[in-house]
């Protein structure tokens, strides 16, 4: 990896081996984007990319001059209103009303590793040879606005990471009412977009359509980064798959309101924006303050979506996740959620813990219920003490039970909520968001407390810190059942309520910075009414979320299948429920629910108590088998073979670093009756090994698995008679390969 610059042509070079990034100063001073891509040779000059004609209706910089118009120019942080007409990288308010910037280039950088981003989630480094990082300096000389805008190339991989950090060295006081993290000029359009969107228990379905001349976005402006949108889009060339061709992905390491855009203008070129989203956002800078912009991470492969995905996976496995569990397979754990609801006792709770342990669950889980007045969604939320009625001895009195058991105990949490019937609202009515003078809407009959005051995320930290001090907690689940509405800060002035939505998530990111640092052994489960806050910025602090409420095996296919092109395996939070599903009454087999968990964290959602003794035991050894394939489950690579957005078939596999063990899931929705053969082939195997198919006990070179194919549809009947029952509705089989070695 190398970031080089050349002094005469003003040329910034930055490669590894699989990209290369390359930029220049334009004539007037501002920062061009000149190629982003495969890696290239360096050169000193590549001048020959920095394209401008003399156009019709253009407007120019220079007077008596048609050379350049920041219109037909691509650019890396591009400003509106100075012949530039695209949507803007960073728009500032001054006092005079004007908007206008023109930002130059002062000078650059180049540090080893990765600096930390004060406050907020990112990717680091663990040794300084691991990346390396150009900072370019720009200034407005009018304000004394100076930009500076952090790019950080890794030695492996194909990842630019990027991030901007404003500051004012004027004398007045600014407002920033724009400031994305990534801005991406491409010199043109031939890209299909996809998107993974959704909404409540359909989360992250993937969207893919033509970029056309316009704007298509995705964004969230309800606080969180939200089940409808993610805060990732990618771009791949026609004719990509899954396995060759060239895309470009774009994540934000960010929780809260995000905007992710490309804009086609009138030349076809393209500008990818990402970052806060800007409505409503307006920072006051005063002279001397800076503000740092999230994350967001690109990523570049020409092996098509799975190359692109297998690297973010590995990013934010190794360098985003962090802590005692970044590295470690998690733990089997029953939650009392889809089995009890509020319904519960102590011992009650005990009774499924115990039948859960004697199936070999490791991590019993209580949700929501236990705390204040909470016997329903209307009171409690707030007053994070135990329920004396409940829980005779408090959280210490059960944790200790569920331990004698031989058990993890782990708790649910809903940090940021109040309900007004609660201790909290009584004691800081003030506390939560709501605009002076209007209603305050509820969403599940609760409020949103002001995480931008310290003084109530120290309040939130001192409960918490008591009960995982006092009590064996080592698990917590942390919800989010609400999105944001008339946000509002009692705390701040007027000119600072365009921070709130920020500062609010920068309150979570200090509450869970505070926990991981004073609990690190606590495993964190992030949720937001299932997949609300499945993005980057979370997975710094939980490497786990819970993926989606809706649980259902069929459901869960879709679901799982879409988070899987940013996120890793082993921070997809996925269980086995009860059939019929509590979400879509759906009956589907207890083999296929547990097929789909496996990718996942896995665990399961109901009471075991209440399964047949033949369905214990068929628990006892679906616990089994993760228990020893877990390792190449949540942490091996990942390949996504067959989609259930295209058919009736989903299939996806994984493969062990050494490549000895590989697992593949096969999934059918529907059954149909004189079918054709089916294969499907395999991908990351050894070509030259032998696997032996655990099922079948047959065996098949790789190459043959890879290149002929996994036969599907063996021991399937023709016939309807001759079902032997094995082959209904919402079937699946896993297939485990092991490398047969002498
Ligand atoms: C949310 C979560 C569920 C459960 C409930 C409890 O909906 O997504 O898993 O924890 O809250 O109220």
């Amino acid at each position: 990896m190398s970031i080089i610059f050349n002094e005469g042509t003003k040329t910034f070079h930055l490669f590894n081996d699989e990209i290369s990034y390359i930029m220049m100063v334009l004539p007037n001073g501002h920062m061009g984007q000149l190629y982003f891509g495969k890696r290239v040779h360096h050169r000193g000059d590549y001048s020959y990319l920095y394209e401008t004609v003399p156009r019709p209706m253009t407007s120019y910089v220079f007077e008596g001059d048609r050379s350049l118009s920041l219109e037909h120019v691509k650019q890396e942080y591009g400003v509106y209103g100075t012949t530039d007409y695209r949507r803007p990288a960073v728009e500032i308010l001054q006092q005079n009303g004007s908007r206008i910037c023109d930002f130059r280039y002062r000078g650059h950088e180049v540090r080893r590793g990765k600096p930390k981003l004060p406050g907020l989630p990112a990717t680091y480094t663990e040794n300084e040879d691991e990346a390396e990082t150009l900072v370019l300096t720009l200034e407005d000389p009018l304000t004394g606005a100076v930009l500076e805008l952090l790019y950080t190339i890794f030695a492996k991989g194909g990842i630019l990471a990027r991030s901007v950090r404003i500051t004012n060295k004027g004398a007045e006081v600014l407002h920033l009412t724009t400031a994305m993290s990534l801005c991406m000029d491409l010199p043109d359009c031939d890209y299909e977009w996809l998107q993974f969107s959704g909404a409540w228990a359909r989360e992250r379905h993937l969207k893919v359509r033509k970029l056309e001349q316009g704007i298509q976005a995705v964004d969230s402006r309800r606080g969180n980064s939200s089940h409808e949108h993610n805060p990732f889009i990618v771009l791949r060339r026609p004719g990509t798959n899954e396995f060759q061709g060239e895309v470009i992905g774009f994540s934000l390491i960010y929780s809260g309101n995000f905007l992710a855009q490309a804009e086609v203008d009138t030349h076809d070129t393209t500008r990818v924006l990402m970052g806060i989203h800007p409505m409503g956002f307006d920072w006051k800078l005063e002279p001397g303050e800076s503000f740092q912009t999230p994350e967001a991470v690109m990523v570049y492969s020409e092996e098509g979506l799975n190359g692109m995905s297998q690297t973010f996976h590995r990013l934010y496995q190794r360098r985003l996740a962090r802590g005692y569990w970044r590295d470690r397979p998690r733990p089997v754990l029953n939650n009392n959620w889809e089995a009890t609801y509020f319904d519960f006792t102590e011992d009650r709770l005990v009774e499924i813990a115990g039948k859960a342990k004697e199936c070999g669950v490791e991590l019993f889980v209580l949700d929501d219920g236990w705390f204040g007045a909470r016997s329903s969604d209307h009171a409690g939320l707030g007053d994070w003490v135990a329920n004396p009625e409940r829980l005779s001895r408090g959280i210490t009195g059960l944790a200790e039970r569920i331990e004698g058991l031989g058990m993890k105990f782990g708790l649910w949490f809903e940090p940021e909520m109040v309900n007004k019937d609660s201790d909290l609202y009584r004691a800081h009515p003030d506390w939560i968001l709501s605009t002076p003078g209007r209603s305050i809407s509820h969403g599940r009959n609760q409020y949103v407390l002001d995480f931008s005051r310290k003084e109530v995320v120290d309040c939130i930290y001192g409960m918490m810190a008591k009960i995982l001090s006092e009590a064996k907690v080592s698990y917590i689940k942390w919800d989010m059942n609400r999105s944001i509405t008339e946000c509002y800060s009692q705390a701040l002035p007027p000119d600072r309520q365009g921070e709130v939505f920020h500062r609010y998530i920068l309150g979570v990111y200090d509450l869970y910075e505070r926990l991981n640092t004073n609990f690190p052994h606590v495993l964190f489960e992030s949720c937001a009414s299932g997949g609300g806050r499945f993005d980057p910025g979370i997975l710094y602090y939980a490497p786990q979320g819970w993926a989606s409420d809706d649980s259902d095996a069929v459901e869960r296919l879709k679901i799982q299948y879409g988070t899987t092109f940013c996120y890793p395996v082993s921070s997809i939070g996925s269980h086995v429920s009860v059939a019929p599903n509590h979400q879509v009454f759906r009956n589907t087999p207890l083999h296929t629910r547990a097929n789909v968990a496996y990718f996942g964290t896995f665990g399961y959602e109901l009471d075991l108590n209440k399964l047949t003794e033949e369905e214990q035991e068929e628990v006892k050894e679906q616990i089994a088998f993760m228990k020893e394939y877990r390792e190449v489950l949540q942490f091996g690579t990942f390949f996504r073979l067959v989609s259930p957005f295209e058919g009736n078939i989903t299939c996806w596999m994984v493969v062990s670093e050494d490549k000895k063990t590989a697992i593949a899931g096969w999934y059918r929705t529907l059954s149909h009756v004189n079918m054709p053969f089916t294969r499907v082939r395999l991908q990351g195997l050894d070509p030259d090994l032998c696997y032996e198919e655990q099922r079948s006990k047959k065996s098949y070179f790789g190459d043959e698995l890879m290149n002929i194919g996994l036969i599907t549809s063996d021991g399937m009947s023709g016939q309807v008679e001759e079902n032997t029952g094995e082959y209904g509705d919402f079937d699946s089989r896993l297939y485990v390969l092991k490398a047969l070695v002498s």
